[in-house]
C-alpha cells in the first residue's frame, strides 16, 4: 500500500509533480445535469448533505466524468453550525439563513457536546466514497475533507446570512472582542473534533475554506484568521501527523506569507486576485500551493480559458502545485469546458 502515491498528496506533500494534479471547487454542483437529477429527489439541501447515499453519489459524479485527483466530500461549511445546534435552513435563490447570533445567550445555546453524534452521517458519507473510489477504480484520486475556517463560520452565524461585506460581524469583534473571540475558540475547538473524525473515516487531506478572510484588517486577520487557524493545524498534526491541511484564506492579499508561515499548513489555496509567482515568493520554501484560475474562464473557455491556465502552469512549473480554480466553479458553467480545462492541465 503506497498511500503517498496519489498524486495529490506527494503534490501536497512538497513534491513539484508534473503535470499538477487537478480539481475544482464545488466540483459537485449545479452546473452538472446529473447532481441537479439528484438535488430534485432530495427534500432539501441539508437532507442532500445528511444522507450518505446521496452525498457520496453527488461526490462521486465529477470524478466519473473528468477523473479529478481528488474527490471532495459533499457537504457545506454550515453543516458545523447545524451540528452545534445552531439553526440552518437554505432558501432556494436566497443562500443560507441562520438566526444571526450576536450575543452571549447566542453563544451559551450553542451544545459543542452534540457535534460528534450529528454529524454520524457526514462520517458516513465519508466512508462510502472512499469504498466506492476503490471499487470503481479510482486508485489515484485521493478524498479531501474539509470544515470551514473559524471566522468564515463565524461570518454566516452572527450575519445571519451571506453578505457583501459582513459588517454586522465585523461590527461584533470591535464592540465585543471577548464574546467574538470565545465564539472563534469554541469553533476552533469544534472543527478539531469534526476534521479529527472525518480522517479517521477516511479523508486523507482536509481543507480549511476561509472565504471572507480578507475582509479584516491585518491585526484583527491574525487573531482571527490565522490564530485559529495554526491552533487546529498544531491539534490535527498532533492526532494525525501524516494528514496533510490546505488553507484558503481569501482574498488576504500580501498577509498569505504570514498566514503560510504562522499557521504551519502544508499547502495555500490561492484565490482568483493572487498572483502565483508573487505568493510563491512569500510563503515558506516547501508549503504547496493550489489554485487560481477565474471560474469565469471557464465560463467562457476558449482562448480566455487556455490562456489563463497556461499563465498559471508557466508560473508555477517547479513548484509543488495543485491546479485548482480561484473559487467555486459557477452553476452556468458548461461541463464541457470544465472537460477541455482537465485535458489541457493533463497535457502540461
Ligand atoms: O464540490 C464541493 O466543492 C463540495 C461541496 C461544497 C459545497 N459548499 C456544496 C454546496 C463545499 C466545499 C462548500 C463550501 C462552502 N459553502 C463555502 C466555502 C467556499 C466558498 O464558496 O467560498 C461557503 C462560503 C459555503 C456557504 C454556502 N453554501 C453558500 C453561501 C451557499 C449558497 C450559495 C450557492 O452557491 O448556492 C451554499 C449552498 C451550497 N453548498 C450548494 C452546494 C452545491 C448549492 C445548494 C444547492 O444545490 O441547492
Amino acid at each position: 500500500m503506497k498511500q503517498a502515491a496519489k498524486p495529490l498528496l506527494r503534490a501536497l506533500a512538497g513534491e513539484p509533480v508534473w503535470p499538477p494534479p487537478v480539481w475544482l471547487m464545488r466540483q459537485a454542483g449545479r452546473y452538472l445535469p446529473e447532481y441537479r437529477a439528484v438535488r430534485a429527489t432530495a427534500a432539501d439541501f441539508i437532507a442532500l448533505c445528511t444522507t450518505p447515499d446521496q452525498a457520496a453519489e453527488v461526490t462521486m459524479q465529477p470524478i466519473r466524468r473528468y477523473r479529478f485527483d481528488a474527490a471532495i466530500l459533499f457537504s457545506d461549511i454550515l453543516m458545523l453550525p447545524w451540528a452545534l445546534g445552531h439553526g440552518l435552513e437554505y432558501r432556494e435563490g436566497e443562500g443560507p439563513v441562520l438566526p444571526p447570533l450576536r450575543d452571549a445567550a447566542g453563544l451559551q445555546a450553542l451544545r459543542p457536546e452534540r457535534v460528534a453524534g450529528a454529524i454520524a452521517p457526514i462520517l458516513e458519507t465519508v466512508r462510502r466514497v472512499r469504498a466506492s473510489l476503490a471499487k470503481e477504480g479510482f486508485s489515484e484520486t485521493a478524498l479531501i475533507g474539509f470544515a470551514g475556517a473559524p471566522f468564515t463560520v463565524a461570518c454566516y452565524m452572527v450575519e445571519g446570512s451571506g453578505s457583501r461585506d459582513f459588517a454586522a460581524t465585523r461590527a461584533l469583534a470591535y464592540s465585543d472582542p471577548s464574546l467574538f473571540q470565545r465564539l472563534i475558540d469554541l469553533l476552533a475547538d469544534a472543527t478539531v473534533t469534526y476534521l479529527a473524525a472525518q480522517i479517521e473515516a477516511g479523508a486523507e487531506a482536509v481543507m480549511l475554506f476561509d472565504s471572507w478572510a480578507g475582509v479584516l484588517p491585518p491585526a484583527q486577520f491574525h487573531e482571527h484568521v490565522t490564530r485559529p487557524t495554526q491552533a487546529i493545524v498544531h491539534e490535527l498534526r498532533r492526532r494525525h501527523p501524516g494528514v496533510p491541511v490546505i488553507g484558503f484564506p481569501r482574498l488576504a492579499g500580501l498577509l498569505v506569507g504570514e498566514y503560510a508561515a504562522a499557521t504551519g499548513v502544508q499547502a495555500v489555496g490561492m484565490d482568483t486576485a493572487m498572483d502565483p509567482s508573487r505568493v510563491a515568493q512569500l510563503v515558506p520554501p516547501g508549503v504547496a500551493l493550489q489554485g487560481n484560475l477565474d471560474p469565469l474562464a471557464v465560463v467562457a473557455g476558449g482562448e480566455a480559458m487556455a490562456g489563463g491556465v497556461r499563465a498559471i502552469l508557466d508560473a508555477m512549473r517547479g513548484h509543488p502545485f495543485v491546479f485548482n480554480l480561484g473559487h467555486g466553479i459557477v452553476p452556468h458553467t458548461p461541463p464541457e469546458h470544465v472537460a477541455a480545462l482537465v485535458e489541457q492541465v493533463r497535457a502540461a
